[in-house]
């Protein structure tokens, strides 16, 4: 009985795991499609993706303040930044995901 449980434990754990993943994919692929065109290399002063010193005065703005700037647009980054079917929660996991990527 106890080994059951274990196992279907670990079951849980990996399927939970699989599943963050999978939504990270969709959250890359949605990057490499938009915003890496200009984040991936910090062009036209764009912040560079995983470069924590550019992002830190940006993330001061906080979240909401910086959803905003991309879906309006921000002097050389257009209106949504070319994402023009994301919702602010995926702006925000986009923004996550720059700030955070190694
Ligand atoms: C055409 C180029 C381009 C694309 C595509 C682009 N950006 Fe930008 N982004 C910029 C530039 C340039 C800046 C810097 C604007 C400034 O400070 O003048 C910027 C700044 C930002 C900022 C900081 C805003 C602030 O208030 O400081 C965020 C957040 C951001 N981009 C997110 C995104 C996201 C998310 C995407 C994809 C959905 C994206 N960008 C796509 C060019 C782009």
């Amino acid at each position: 009985m106890k080994k059951l449980f274990i196992a279907s434990s670990v079951a849980y754990l990996a399927m939970t795991g699989l599943l963050a993943q999978a939504a990270d994919q969709a959250v890359i692929d949605r990057y490499s499609k938009t915003c890496a065109v200009c984040h991936a290399a910090g062009a036209a002063g764009a912040p560079r993706t995983g470069d924590a010193a550019q992002w830190a005065p940006r993330m001061e703005k906080g979240m909401d303040t910086l959803v905003t700037s991309v879906d309006k647009g921000m002097n050389a980054m257009p209106p949504k930044g070319m994402c023009f079917d994301c919702s602010p929660e995926e702006f925000k996991a986009l923004i996550e995901y720059m700030v955070e990527a190694k």
